[in-house]
């Protein structure tokens, strides 16, 4: 079955199968950005489940940028920290990715103790957002090299590689958006000019790690939100992306049957204006877009072996999993023993017990279930 057949990345990496482990914060670091132990064993216990990959929780690479209390790549003091969370995902033999953002209009000022810098000042439609100061083109640039030395240190602590996080509203989604980004100079106005900003922080984060590592890119396929950018867009960025030689392109959905993109108020309020779904589905336009330049992970609802079959069958390559895996540590080890009727539905009743039982760090815990419905409980 091709979901358990071994996948070789354009850098000659090879993936021992098709599932990926998404990248899940835990929200959970040391203030200073290093990395806790509750948050080594949180993703030690899941990568020992078999993915052929992991991807870390979320890096920030300029303080300024943190939306999380979660692990930092923005200074070598950050190297050490590194080196041990690339030990503990790889220690049952998959591939180690680093994910890396910047949080821009979502960073949080309580965290990085600064006004909110973005590319320009428009507030995002989170209630109670506050409107960030647009960046200045030195601001850009230094964050585009930040992008590129926190990749240097990935490379240094033994990663596998890197994933840009260019979705979920952050600060390289910010940019590509149209209703994010007013900008006049040559980071927005139109289309081409809003994906420099994207495409220089591939070009930048490909240069650090060289043809040798993986360098991904996650992608959110299409804006919901009146005025937002299309899936038409999005394939011309993936295009441009395929060009420089990316590894994969991460298409982040919040399920991957229905083309559901993640709205930017998510989790934090109830519905909002939503433009209809595109009758294209988001990863079988990539597949195409990319013609295997680049492999193509889907993502969103995998929850079975026959849900990333149907994903693969999209077009994609390989699948990322998230919710379930942190429900159920052993996940993938039930689903390939055949054994998915043992699969945790849900997160138990009793707060102690999820940390606990489950190696799940406490802060993680706790915001998990401040949010309704996102996470299945028993
Ligand atoms: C607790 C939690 C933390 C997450 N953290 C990240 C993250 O750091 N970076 C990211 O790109 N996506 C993050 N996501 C999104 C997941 O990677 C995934 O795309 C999403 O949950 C949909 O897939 P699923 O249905 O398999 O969970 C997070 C999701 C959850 C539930």
């Amino acid at each position: 079955m091709v979901v358990w057949s071994p996948f070789r990345f354009n850098s000659g990496q090879q993936a021992a199968n098709r599932f990926a482990m998404a990248p899940l914060t835990t929200d959970s670091s040391n203030q200073d950005g290093t990395v806790t132990d509750h948050e080594l064993e949180f993703v030690r216990r899941r990568a020992a489940s078999g993915f052929g990959l992991t991807v870390s929780s979320t890096a920030y690479v300029e303080n300024d940028g943190r939306s999380w209390q979660g692990i930092g790549a923005a200074h070598r003091g950050h190297l050490a920290s590194l080196q041990r969370l690339a030990e503990a995902m790889r220690a049952a033999g998959g591939l180690a990715i680093l994910q890396i953002y910047d949080g821009g209009r979502i960073a949080k000022p309580e965290l990085t103790g600064e006004q909110l810098r973005a590319p320009s000042a428009v507030a995002s439609l989170r209630p109670g957002a506050s409107t960030p100061r647009a960046m200045t083109a030195d601001e850009i640039e230094k964050l585009i090299a930040s992008f590129g030395q926190a990749a240097s240190l990935a490379r240094k602590a033994g990663f596998d590689g890197v994933e840009i996080h260019g979705a979920n509203h952050y600060a390289i989604h910010q940019f590509f958006s149209p209703r994010a980004n007013h900008r006049a100079d040559k980071w927005g106005g139109t289309l081409a000019k809003r994906m420099n900003f994207p495409l220089a922080v591939a070009q930048a984060v490909r240069d650090a790690l060289g043809p040798k590592l993986i360098a991904g890119f996650r992608v959110t396929p299409l804006e919901a939100e009146p005025g937002g950018y299309t899936l038409e867009d999005a394939k011309v960025l993936c295009n441009e992306l395929a060009r420089l030689d990316l590894d994969y392109i991460s298409v982040s959905l919040d399920d991957y049957r229905n083309s559901r993109p993640v709205g930017e108020t998510r989790v934090y309020d109830g519905p909002i204006e939503r433009s209809p779904p595109p009758a294209a589905h988001p990863v079988t336009e990539f597949a195409r877009v990319i013609a295997g330049r680049s492999a193509v992970m889907a993502s969103g609802g995998i929850r079975t072996r026959k849900d990333a079959e149907g994903a693969i069958g999209m077009g994609a390559d390989l699948v990322a999993v998230g919710r379930a895996v942190v429900v159920d540590p052993e996940w993938l080890a039930k689903v390939r023993s055949k054994s998915e009727a043992s699969i945790l539905a849900g997160l138990p009743k009793e707060k102690p017990e999820i940390a606990g039982a489950l190696s799940i760090p406490p802060r993680m815990v706790d915001y998990l279930l401040s949010r309704p419905g996102w996470i299945p409980r028993l």
